[in-house]
């Protein structure tokens, strides 16, 4: 646990950072280079905006108390040792004053909805409370507070202990995917919301733990969803149990009602006015857009005067804006204050993460580019500018062609008014809107769509089937999925073997079920089994699980880089192989960080894979599957068939044009380029995953036999899907329609669908 959590940056990742940015910087210069040269002339072409309307502050009258408590710290500081003074903060959280009416209104509610802007002190501070007044007895009940980002369980909980004085892991841990930080004393946990609906598998009554709260309740992810009907079931039945919905949405009728008229408990807002600004024309280019305005803000608003929060949609934006930040700022020289910039998305190691907490040096401003993990779910002391470009990442998923894609789209109007109360939190603040105040009022929409009514739902099937419930239809949705996106689910569980024609979990379902991963995943492990290579499949699960970041391929050195890739696929073997030669090659060297560099391979991307694999070596004992392997042996087929038997539904043809065929889908997608066949395509081909950019890819793409299809999923494909000659007409001409009715052609032993919501 040392070893993991005390996170200090070896010289080998530093080094790999290093060079991961030049090729990066050098790649954004590429694309931008041109005009950002142009900035030089930073206010020639600055972005134009229009303040339209005020947030009307929300701040209590005893803000001078506030105001003079906080005076009162800073001139206390340096006497005080950082304990004190992490204990006198956590006082001037505005639920402190209303610590005794909620803890009394918990003791005398079983459900309890708490709502309260953001940052006033919920997550951090409501588990303490009820640790401290007993909920935890002793070290015998745990306390239980969901999230539903990685991210912010991880950071909640190390500032959660740092208050408490304890160390991270012993009575207060968190829990996400693939890493268990909690032990024994743990009584305040962390967790991801996807973590507690796994542990219902282990204990369907949560007997452990006496309190739990379900935070963040108004980001209605998936996986938050499904808790809310599993939780509200087991509060009824324990009634020893105590339950908080926790929401920063004002609105907390829906919860209300759900949960059967449950009390709503408000923390009175702290909040001050902001002034909303909205640009006069569209801007082109939201990236553009947002750099400038921050620059135009550094430059012109006093130093020292507020840091700036910037939402972006993901990592790789937010690695490009701090590139060309980064640049700009370098070309403007001494001229202007520094700026600090700070970064923050989900797979950021957990030692940068915490930068963005500390205050920037005296006559510094710190630029915080964040997703929208900052809109509610982490409050950022000290923002007094918001810039907000108007979009965030969405997961959309078509149950027609079962495909799930993430898509940049314009937020929600709740949203927008989320990210700009991050500006008024310790005094007055701006948010600079990139859109006009026309694409506010009209273009967007009032609340995001539920997660659940956008997902596909195979993998929570599986664990509600796990847990014994078999009418979905009938399950308890705050709002039900699509009967459409039901079905997709069930369909493709009963391909994979899970599920049989009646609807029912099989025992390779519940094997399955153990593994937090995708359906497919899960069933190419157990099948590994029949196939006698367990140890080569999990160890292509644990990479495909690690990260997209394998490999990385410095600038001056890309002749080295690709030589080093192609070793790895060798004949041809196909990016799944290549994934467990690299693991292979890395663990002979004895996982030599080292080996790493020479490889040109990431160490971080490989010790993640290593700690998934070790994990997924306990389950495969856990469903009783014997550790084997056949490569050893040399037969790579073996494990080709078992990703197979996952994978079956991702297969593709190649097309005379160069393209592929999706088999059964009819859609059209293609070799991405990073793809180790991207030079010999085979004729057959399957994926790991799609991803779309400016076309649709295949990543990790391996060369399949078609009598394999018809071998390992009788019921999914027949002779004729496979040796049918392909159609003469190019992949172009095929319209929508023909791609729908296609893919939703009848399997050839279809389930009576019916009988699954029995
Ligand atoms: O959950 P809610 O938004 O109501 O507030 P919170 O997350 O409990 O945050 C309360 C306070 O703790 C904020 O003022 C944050 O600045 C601080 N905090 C922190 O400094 N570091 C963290 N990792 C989390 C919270
Ligand atoms: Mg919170």
């Amino acid at each position: 646990r040392d070893g993991k959590t005390a996170n200090a940056l070896s010289e080998q990742e530093a080094w790999e950072e290093q060079q991961i940015r030049k090729s990066r910087l050098q790649f954004g210069s590429m694309d931008r280079g041109r005009r950002g040269d142009e900035y030089e002339l930073l206010f020639d072409d600055g972005v134009e905006f229009v303040r339209s309307t005020v947030m009307a502050g929300t701040a209590p009258a005893d803000d001078d108390d506030t105001a003079a408590a906080a005076a009162a710290d800073e001139y206390h500081a340096e006497a005080m040792d950082a304990k004190a003074t992490l204990q006198d903060e956590r006082k001037t959280l505005p639920v402190y004053k209303l610590k005794d009416d909620l803890l009394k209104a918990i003791d005398e509610h079983k459900v309890l909805i708490v709502v309260g802007e953001t940052g006033s002190g919920k997550t951090t501070q409501i588990p303490q409370y009820l640790h401290e007044v007993g909920y935890t007895a002793g070290g015998r009940k745990k306390v239980a507070c969901t999230q539903p980002r990685r991210v912010a369980a991880m950071s909640v909980a190390a500032r959660v202990a740092e208050e408490m004085g304890v160390k991270l892991g012993h009575e207060v841990g968190y829990s996400i995917r693939f890493e268990d930080c909690t032990s024994e004393k743990t009584v305040i946990k962390y967790m991801t919301d996807g973590m507690l609906l796994r542990e219902f598998l282990g204990e369907p009554d949560l007997g452990s733990y006496s309190v739990v709260v379900v935070d963040e309740a108004h980001e209605r992810t998936l996986a938050t969803d499904i808790l809310f009907g599993l939780v509200k079931d087991i509060a009824r039945l324990r009634p020893d149990m105590k339950l908080l919905i926790s929401s920063a949405t004002l609105n907390a009728d829906k919860f209300s009602d759900f949960f059967d008229a449950a009390p709503v408990f408000r923390i009175p807002g702290r909040r001050f006015e902001v002034g909303i600004h909205y640009t006069v024309a569209p801007e082109a280019d939201y990236i553009d857009a947002a750099v400038v305005t921050v620059l135009q803000l550094h430059v012109t608003e006093p130093p020292g005067g507020g840091d700036i929060l910037l939402f972006l949609t993901g990592q790789e934006e937010i690695e490009t804006v701090e590139e060309i930040l980064r640049h700009r700022l370098r070309v403007l020289g001494g001229k202007v204050a520094e700026l600090v910039i700070c970064p923050i998305y989900a797979n950021l190691p957990a030692e940068l993460q915490a930068k963005i907490f500390e205050p920037a040096p005296a006559g510094a401003r710190k630029v915080v580019l964040a997703t929208n993990i900052a809109e509610t779910s982490l409050t950022i002391d000290g923002i007094k500018y918001v810039v907000d470009p108007g979009f965030c990442k969405v997961k959309s998923y078509n149950p027609r062609t079962g495909m799930e894609s993430l898509l940049v789209a314009p937020v929600s109007r709740a949203s927008a008014e989320q990210r700009a109360g991050r500006s008024g939190r310790t005094g007055p603040g701006e948010c600079f809107r990139l859109y006009t105040e026309y694409n506010f009022v009209s273009d967007l929409d009032d609340d995001a769509v539920p997660e659940i009514q956008r997902s596909n739902l195979a993998s929570v099937v599986l664990a509600l089937k796990a847990l014994g419930i078999n009418d979905l239809v009938g399950f308890d949705f705050m709002d039900p999925p699509p009967a459409e996106s039901l079905l997709r689910a069930l369909e493709e569980l009963f391909a994979l073997g899970a599920l049989n024609s009646r609807g029912e979990l099989t025992k390779t379902g519940r094997r399955m079920a153990e593994f937090p991963l995708d359906p497919m995943l899960s069933k190419a492990i157990v099948a590994s089994e029949r196939y006698g290579c367990s140890e080569e499949v999990i160890t292509i699960a644990a990479m495909l699980s690690a990260g997209n970041a394998v490999f990385y391929r410095p600038r001056d050195k890309r002749v080295h880089a690709d030589a080093a890739r192609r070793a790895f696929h060798a004949g041809n073997a196909g990016d799944h192989v290549a994934l467990l030669n690299v693991y292979n090659a890395w663990a002979e060297s004895g996982y030599s960080p080292q080996w790493c560099r020479e490889s040109f391979v990431q160490h971080r991307t490989m010790r993640r894979a290593r700690d998934v694999r070790d994990q997924l070596g306990a389950l495969l004992e856990r469903v009783e599957i014997a550790p084997c392997s056949s490569a050893g042996g040399g037969d790579l087929d073996a494990v080709r068939k078992a990703v197979t038997a996952g994978y079956f539904r991702h297969a593709a043809r190649l097309q005379r044009d160069g393209s592929y065929r999706a088999v059964k889908s009819r859609q059209t997608v293609f070799v991405h380029p990073s793809s180790g066949v991207a030079q010999a395509p085979p004729r057959w081909a399957l994926y790991h995953e799609l991803v779309l950019t400016t076309k649709e890819y295949m990543r990790q793409v391996t060369e399949l036999k078609p009598e394999w299809l018809v071998e390992i999923a009788p019921h999914y494909y027949e002779r004729k899907d496979v040796d049918e000659p392909e159609p003469k007409k190019t992949a172009a001409a095929t319209t929508p329609q023909e791609q729908t009715t296609a893919g939703s052609t009848p399997t050839k032993q279809t389930p009576n669908l019916n009988s699954f919501f029995d």
